[in-house]
């Protein structure tokens, strides 16, 4: 079965990009060569090469039967497409391979997803179970004969079951899940198991109060610089003045964990990025150490210009995670992504700025890095205006007596609006870097203690940047612009 609808999948793709318009096409992203993707699956490092799995409708724009679209990379920044790695439509995963993770066991690398089966289409109801596919190559993976590996959740439970996260630990592999009980409550469950095959119920990791959702996705949880994170993206839970204003957050609790008693003693939760497409973040440690994160760029029931052209869905740059004093995530673009920068060119340097400026720019690759120095700024607002054209601009400014940094997409273009801030720790100095890409701009603040994530569809074309300032004069210490390589046409 799987061969014949993997074959199939192949084969629709292969026509499906001929019909995609490359205007919105994102030079340094991961996405699909055509239609659907959503969330990043499977982040791993194997045989020396970075292999990235997503959810993959590839039969049309918008989700549908989840399917494992593939890409690997030796160096974190060039990608390459592979042929679909999992299709659904066998016993264990009638109805879609819904999100899961990978892991290296000896040679084999070992997928671990969830089965997605309806029931009812009508009623939505469906039940999910756990699975895993094998592979020796990095790239033709076999489903388990024995699959499911977990049929059931262990108790009380809504039909809501899914997003497997495994690690090993000492002798054992670990796996999270997320999990409804039948209470409505979304909650983080635990197995354990010495040979991915047969797995043990282990416990609850933690479970939602009243404020943290009704559902948990795609769990993650992994130890960082001496403590241990639990990341995912709950469902359910209501804005609070600049905090959670997309239809579904990402979010995480720093704290420390007992894997004898498993107890996970922790602080709040706190939302990872501030933009309006951020979802369903997953993290994996390469060989080097390091704890790199990469996200889906954009949120259900968002509107996606990109749909007329024949694709929708992008995964975010990958991002280097660390944990502060202060017990707070940063995030920092990996290092690998200076490679992509050709052009530069310096705009200012050690410069007040009394009136807007604006620059020439060509290219709608970009990487912006500008630092402000607000000991000398006596601005109350200032920012950067990047895609201007005519009457389009996709504003990102800050606040001084807010301490707030904005993202302003309402007047980015086609499609998208809306407004999102955060606010910043006091500092003498904001250094922002900024990816823009032809559909998307990722905001990286300070030492990567904020980041804004978002998706914009300019249709003007015209990619002047501005900087602007009210209420005094701005201190800019530098502000440098390079142009990026498209990895995609190479
Ligand atoms: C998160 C999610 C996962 C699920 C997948 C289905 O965005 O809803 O919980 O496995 O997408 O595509």
């Amino acid at each position: 079965m799987t061969t014949i609808n993997l074959k199939k999948a192949e084969a629709f793709i292969k026509e499906a990009k001929k019909n995609v318009h490359p205007r919105y096409r994102l030079g340094y992203h991961i996405m699909a060569p055509a239609n659907w993707i959503n969330d990043p699956n499977g982040l791993v490092q194997y045989k020396g090469e970075y292999h990235v799995f997503f959810q993959h409708h590839p039969y049309d724009e918008n989700w549908g039967p989840m399917h494992w679209g593939h890409v690997k990379s030796k160096d974190l920044i060039h990608w390459e497409h592979c042929p679909i790695a999992l299709a659904p439509g066998d016993a264990c995963d009638q109805d879609g391979c819904f999100s899961g993770s990978a892991v290296v066991d000896g040679e084999d690398l070992v997928l671990i997803y969830t089965g997605h089966h309806i029931i009812d289409k009508e009623k939505d109801t469906f039940f999910q179970n756990q699975n895993i596919a094998i592979s020796q190559d990095g790239l033709h993976f076999n489903k388990y004969e024995q699959n499911p590996v977990i049929a059931t959740p262990p108790h009380g439970s809504t039909q809501h079951f899914r997003d497997p996260k495994v690690w090993k630990h000492n002798d054992h592999w670990y796996m999270i899940a997320g999990h409804q009980t039948d209470e409505g409550i979304g909650e983080v469950i635990l197995f354990k198991s010495q040979n991915l095959r047969d797995w043990a119920y282990h416990g609850v990791l933690e479970q939602s109060d009243d404020k943290h959702g009704y559902m948990w996705e795609c769990p993650d949880f992994f130890e960082l610089d001496g403590r241990y994170v639990l990341m995912f993206s709950p469902q359910g839970m209501e804005p609070s003045g600049d905090l959670y204003q997309n239809l579904f957050q990402t979010g995480y609790f720093v704290g420390q964990y007992d894997y004898e008693s498993n107890s996970f003693e922790h602080g709040d939760f706190t939302e990872l990025d501030h933009g309006h497409d951020f979802y369903a973040v997953q993290t994996f440690k390469d060989d080097r150490g390091r704890r790199i994160a990469i996200g889906w760029m954009d949120m259900w029931e968002s509107n996606m210009p990109s749909k007329e052209d024949g694709w929708a869905g992008a995964l975010t740059l990958p991002r280097e995670l660390h944990v502060s004093k202060e017990e707070k995530i940063l995030m920092t673009p990996v290092e690998e992504l200076k490679q992509l920068r050709k052009k530069e060119h310096t705009l200012l340097e050690d410069k007040l700025v009394e009136e807007p400026l604006s620059f020439d720019i060509t290219n709608d690759l970009l990487e912006i890095e500008v630092i402000f120095d607000l000991e000398t700024s006596t601005a109350r607002h200032f920012g950067l205006k990047v895609q201007c054209g005519q009457t389009e601009e996709t504003v990102i400014s800050y606040d001084v007596n807010e301490s707030k940094l904005s993202l302003d997409r309402s007047k980015s273009g086609k499609g998208v609006s809306g407004v999102r801030r955060v606010k910043l720790p006091e500092k003498n100095r904001l250094y922002l870097r900024i990816y823009l890409d032809r559909s998307s701009i990722e905001v990286f603040a300070n030492e990567g203690i904020a980041t804004m994530t978002s998706r914009i569809y300019p249709v003007e074309r015209n990619h002047d940047i501005s900087l602007f300032q009210s209420g005094g004069k701005v201190k800019v210490i530098g502000l440098k612009v390079w142009e990026l390589e498209d990895i995609w046409k190479n």
